[in-house]
């Protein structure tokens, strides 16, 4: 709340005006009041005093009157009153009390009546005094005398005095004011000019300015004390000034140092802030390519304890990081390669260039397998751990194993190809030869038993070449839809005469139909080759199992074989209870002659065979034994899809009429071979044209164009082969009837560039009633 007055606000000069006017006033006013006061009390006793000696003159006047009891004398006496006007009533009382005679005057103030006062007393009314006199004759009190004065004159003149008083007094102070108003210079004009002073000097901060001594008073005092304190200030002020300016310079200089330094440290900061920005990104990169890297790695110390591994680590070992870290990675090592493990590992501590970075060595996972590794061993600069990337070869080497062993398997299918290829001309010659003495021989002839050797040895013979021409691939086969439910059925008696009665044959198939595209006779083959080998592993006896089911081959994992094709396939699960095979003879069971029988008891041929034929087939076979365990051959062949089934089944077995009267155009650049067709074409009433290489078989074309029925080619034949001269021939006349013939397979006439897929071929070598029986069957073709 706001105070509404205070002296303290005042200025200077107000309150000495104040101070002086009150007291002044103060002054006065007592002064008066002690005045009034005595005047009062003065005017009343002489009022008093007048009213008792004009009393008692009336009482002397009265007294005859009273003593005679003439009131009207009293009266007139007390009427003389009248030019007292002061006097505005009087009364005359007798001895007993009782009034004798009265005055009142008109129009003055009312009195009222009231009891006698006892002689020589007064008493005061509000605005009357009334005295009392005796009334005294010879010394005795006969009466008594009441006058009354109104006390109106002695008001009207005390507030006469009164007014005096305070004019006087108004007047008194309005003097002293106007003295003070000009006196209180003398005190305020040093105060307020000190106070001006140092207004302006906090303003300025000027310390030089002094104030002005008036006099020797207290304020002269101060305003020395003020000014000797301003010359302390101005000179502390100075030197405060100096100082500041030493600071100030001190502190810009220390300002620009520790900017200087601040600067510095902010580029420190910003290059270390920088530096740990891609300590932590370079962190996270090669945290991000320690556990994205898809090779299992770990970090270890120098001493080999691991510190961390990646998760690939875990997947591959099994183990988790929990179970790996801490240990010593030595510990997952195979024992026989431990060693070696330690020499590299020392050898990194002691001369981290001498080790080697990579290296090969068997690692354990979790379950105990053996893992052949190529591991990348690199030493982290800086620090004395050490970081190991695995590459699992394990599969790698499986593989290599298994291309190594196909490409053998391809080099010894070449070789004995080749082989076979020759020696089929040869054995063409010698059994058509043999054959055609035996025909032309009578039936008694001493010499027929030679030839009839002769031809069993060549027949032997032709039974190995074609054996390696199996296994080569490299034999005609005439594959068609084939249900290997009725190709079990069909061959079950003969495995069983095969393994005889010792053997229990148990077969499996499924009730329903399991199609593949193959030429029965060769599965036939390998059935009863692998019942031969199963047949002599059970000399005691025991089970062979045969059983048939579909599977699904999915793309290539560690499990499968390198060259497999995913897809669905029949599985011919070939298994016996015999004496098994150690891993060595497994590695070469399909090597033709490859044989662990007795000289005279196997060729080593049949399993050879066996892998010929599957291959020619697209499938695989796999073989799974132990010494002492039994084996297992599993067959895959490609299943043949529905929809195909009815497209194949066009090769439908037609009627032979063996010989004919059709010309035939015979190019074979083999003299012996070309000779010997001839005869026994010849001999079944055919025209035989011969052509002695590709050139001349053209040649020989256009002579007889019209009147060739069919064209027997030899694939390889010098100056034209046979796919130039089938090229040929064909533009001439495009469906005349051909028929090939080769040491080779159909792959090769295809390799060659003769793509049909009704191409007639026989391979050589030839004996005479297939060839006159296929002769017959390319004659018989319908459409052309
Ligand atoms: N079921 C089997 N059990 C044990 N060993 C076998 C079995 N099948 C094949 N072998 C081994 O594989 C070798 C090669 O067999 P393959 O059939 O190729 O030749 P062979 O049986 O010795 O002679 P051939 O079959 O030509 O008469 C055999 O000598 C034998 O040691
Ligand atoms: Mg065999």
């Amino acid at each position: 709340m706001r105070r509404l007055f205070s002296p303290f606000d005042l200025s200077i000069k107000g309150k000495l005006i104040l101070i002086c006017t009150i007291t002044t006033a103060s002054a006065l006013f007592l002064t008066s009041v002690v005045f009034i006061s005595t005047e009062f009390i003065s005017l009343r006793r002489s009022l008093v005093n007048n009213l008792f000696s004009f009393a008692g003159t009336v009482a002397s006047n009265v007294k005859g009157a009273v003593a005679f009891n003439d009131e009207k004398s009293a009266e007139e006496t007390l009427s003389t009153l009248d030019s007292v006007p002061t006097i505005s009533r009087a009364a005359v009382y007798d001895r007993n009390g009782l009034m004798f005679a009265s005055y009142r005057r008109e129009s003055t103030i009312s009195v009222p009546d009231t009891l006698p006062l006892a002689h020589g007393a007064f008493r005061f009314g509000v605005n009357h005094v009334e005295v009392s006199q005796p009334i005294i004759l010879d010394k005795e009190i006969i009466g008594n005398v009441t006058v009354t004065s109104d006390l109106s004159f002695f008001y009207s003149r005390m507030a006469v005095y009164i007014a005096i008083l305070f004019g006087v007094m108004g007047l008194s102070l309005l003097a002293s004011y106007l003295m003070l108003a000009k006196l209180q210079l003398i005190v305020t004009k040093p105060i307020l000019n000190l106070a001006g002073l140092m207004e302006k000097i906090s303003r300025k901060r000027d310390y030089s300015i002094r104030a002005k001594i008036y006099g020797r008073d207290e304020i002269g005092s101060l305003a020395h004390g003020f000014n000797e304190m301003l010359t302390k200030i101005q000179a502390r002020d100075e030197e405060l000034e100096l100082y500041r300016k030493h600071l100030e310079e001190l502190v810009k200089k220390r300002t620009s140092q520790l900017s200087e330094a601040n600067n510095q440290l902010k580029q420190e900061l910003t290059e270390r802030l920088r530096a740990e920005k891609a300590l932590v990104e370079s962190e996270h990169r090669y945290r991000t390519i320690f556990e994205t890297t898809g090779n299992p790695s770990l970090i270890a110390d120098d001493s080999g304890t691991i510190s961390l591994v990646n998760t690939a680590f875990e997947k591959w070992s099994g183990y988790s990081r929990k179970e790996v870290e801490g240990k010593s990675w030595m510990n997952f090592c195979f024992g026989e390669d431990r060693p070696k493990m330690k020499h590299y590992h020392d050898l990194r501590n002691s001369d981290p260039e001498a080790a080697p970075g990579n290296y090969e060595v068997r690692l354990l996972d979790r379950e105990g397998n053996v893992h052949n590794t190529y591991l990348s061993v690199a030493v982290i600069p800086a620090s004395k751990r050490t970081v190991c990337s695995i590459l699992d070869l394990t599969e790698l080497k499986r593989l290599e194993e298994q291309l190594r062993q196909s490409q053998k398997m391809e080099a010894i299918g070449r070789l004995a190809g080749g082989v076979a290829h020759d020696f089929n001309n040869i054995l063409t010659a010698i059994i058509g030869y043999a054959s055609l003495i035996q025909m032309k021989m009578a039936r008694t002839d001493p010499l027929r038993s030679y030839v009839n050797s002769v031809l069993a040895s060549a027949e032997r013979a032709a039974h190995l070449t074609t054996g390696l021409l199996a296994f080569s691939r490299k034999q005609v086969i005439a594959p068609k839809p084939l249900d290997l439910n009725s190709v079990i059925k069909n061959v079950q008696q003969l495995l069983g005469r095969i393994i005889g009665e010792d053997i229990e044959l148990r077969t499996d198939c499924p009730p329903h139909s399991i199609t593949v595209f193959a030429d029965q006779g060769q599965i036939e083959q390998v059935l009863i080759n692998l019942a031969t080998n199963a047949r002599d592993a059970m000399p005691e006896g025991g089970v062979l199992s045969i059983t048939i089911e579909i599977v699904v081959l999915p793309e290539t994992t560690s499990q499968t074989r390198a060259d497999q094709k995913p897809g669905n396939y029949a599985l011919i699960t070939v298994s016996d209870t015999g004496i098994g095979m150690s891993k060595k003879t497994v590695e070469s069971i399909f090597e033709p002659f490859f044989t662990t029988k007795e000289v005279g008891k196997g060729t080593g041929l049949g399993l050879s065979i066996v892998y010929g034929i599957i291959k020619q087939h697209n499938g695989y076979v796999d073989v799974c034994s132990e010494p002492g365990s039994g084996t297992i051959f599993r067959i895959y062949l490609p299943l043949v899809d529905a929809r195909d089934q009815g497209n194949l089944k066009a090769a439908a077995s037609r009627g032979r009429t063996v010989g004919g009267n059709q010309t035939i155009l015979v190019a074979e650049d083999d003299v012996a071979a070309r000779a010997l067709i001839k005869e026994v074409l010849e001999t079944y009433g055919y025209s035989v044209i011969e052509a002695v290489d590709g050139e001349d078989a053209v040649n020989r074309f256009e002579e007889h164009r019209d009147n060739i029925d069919l064209v027997v080619i030899d694939v390889i034949m010098p100056k034209k082969n046979g796919r130039a001269v089938y090229e040929h021939i064909t533009k001439t006349r495009p469906r005349i009837r051909t028929l090939f013939i080769s040491g080779y397979t159909a792959d090769i006439i295809n390799e060659k560039g003769i793509s049909d897929k009704n191409l007639n071929f026989l391979s050589k070598p030839v004996a005479p009633d297939v060839l006159v029986a296929k002769v017959r069957e390319v004659l018989d073709l319908p459409g052309t």
